[in-house]
């Protein structure tokens, strides 16, 4: 089946409830957000976004492990919320943030290699196990001899993270959702890392959903990016263009940021404090659009109403700004 091949989600939302001082208060953490990821041909897509809009929360709704109170999800046309597990999960695949997370401490890593080829009833016969762990070792870069036997603490977080990508792609997926995949690895390691999705997309037709704060990466490795404020996509389109030259208010902050060469100035955290979970919750319930209050750019119009999404040539930006933007 060659045609519509895309991943597609559609007006997602997803409500949370959070403890705020005395009281409980529900938000959008992802708010009807829509979004197509092409399957074939392949493409990198790049989720960028501050700590807390909502990017890991996507992500855990694209894999199935929470679920939206509105919206659908589509692989291809069927719905994803009709596949049986093992079904769905042989086409989408996760690649968590810590390598060490992905791997059993106390069990050999080829082991659990092994193990995903026998759990998706890939292959039954020993050899032919052995074969396809050498093969898809062999696709990220390492071989099985220097692998085999060995416990996960015994290999670096970079050599995990390509032996986590290594058993994913046993089941040859049509996705891969990896979430801040090299954050906690050195920087010297992220592009080698990056690199092997790129080349992945390139030689196995692989798509790649890439979760990063890292503006850099993003724009190095990613086809289109969609930028997430509060729940939100603002920004959609090509990730060269719109990093060259960010649209929404919200984007060009965002890069501004990275540029931010004092760090003790810089704005965007990973790290969540209590009083920046209450501005981000209060931002997320904020009416209108969810940057009025740090936009520069704002006018009163920004707090009353909702913006819905401008299109720029092939971009979609949802900011007034390019209401009538020609
Ligand atoms: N299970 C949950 N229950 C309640 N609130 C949640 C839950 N999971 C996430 N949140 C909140 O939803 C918002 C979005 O969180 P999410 O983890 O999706 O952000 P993120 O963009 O992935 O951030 P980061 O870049 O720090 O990983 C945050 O305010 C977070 O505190
Ligand atoms: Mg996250």
């Amino acid at each position: 089946m060659k045609e519509n091949k895309k991943f597609s989600i559609q007006n997602v939302t997803k409500i949370f409830s959070q403890r705020v001082l005395l009281s409980k208060e529900e938000f959008k953490a992802v708010d009807d957000v829509t979004l197509e990821i092409s399957l074939d041909p392949p493409e990198i897509f790049g989720l960028v976004g501050e700590s807390g809009s909502g990017k890991s929360t996507l992500a855990n709704i694209i894999l199935q492990i929470i679920y939206p109170e509105v919206g659908k999800i589509y692989l291809n046309s069927k719905n994803i919320a009709d596949f049986e597990i093992t079904e769905f999960m042989k086409h989408i695949q996760p690649i968590f943030q810590d390598p060490f997370d992905s791997f059993d401490p106390m069990k050999k890593t080829d082991l659990f290699i092994y193990e995903t080829i026998k759990n998706f009833n890939i292959a039954k016969e020993k050899s032919s196990i052995e074969s396809l762990i050498n093969e898809s070792l062999k696709n990220v870069g390492l071989d099985y001899k220097t692998v085999k036997g060995k416990y996960p603490h015994e290999f670096s977080g970079g050599q995990l993270q390509r032996i986590a990508v290594a058993r994913a792609l046993v089941v040859h997926p049509l996705l891969l959702v990896a979430d801040e995949p090299v954050s906690m690895l050195d920087a010297s390691l992220r592009i080698s890392i990056v690199n092997l999705f790129k080349e992945l997309k390139e030689k196995h037709n692989l798509s790649v959903l890439y979760i990063t704060h890292d503006l850099s990466t993003a724009y190095y490795i990613s086809d289109r990016i969609g930028v997430m404020l509060r729940g939100n996509l603002v920004e959609i389109g090509n990730a060269k263009e719109i990093l060259d030259e960010p649209l929404h208010p919200y984007t060009q902050f965002l890069k501004e940021s990275v540029l931010e060469p004092d760090p003790t100035k810089k704005k965007i955290t990973l790290e969540e404090s209590e009083e920046q979970r209450m501005t981000v919750i209060s931002e997320y319930q904020q009416k209108g659009c969810k940057f009025v209050n740090r936009c520069p750019k704002a006018t009163d119009i920004c707090k009353e109403k909702e913006p819905g999404y401008y299109s720029i040539k092939d971009r979609k930006v949802k900011c007034f700004l390019y209401e009538n933007f020609k």
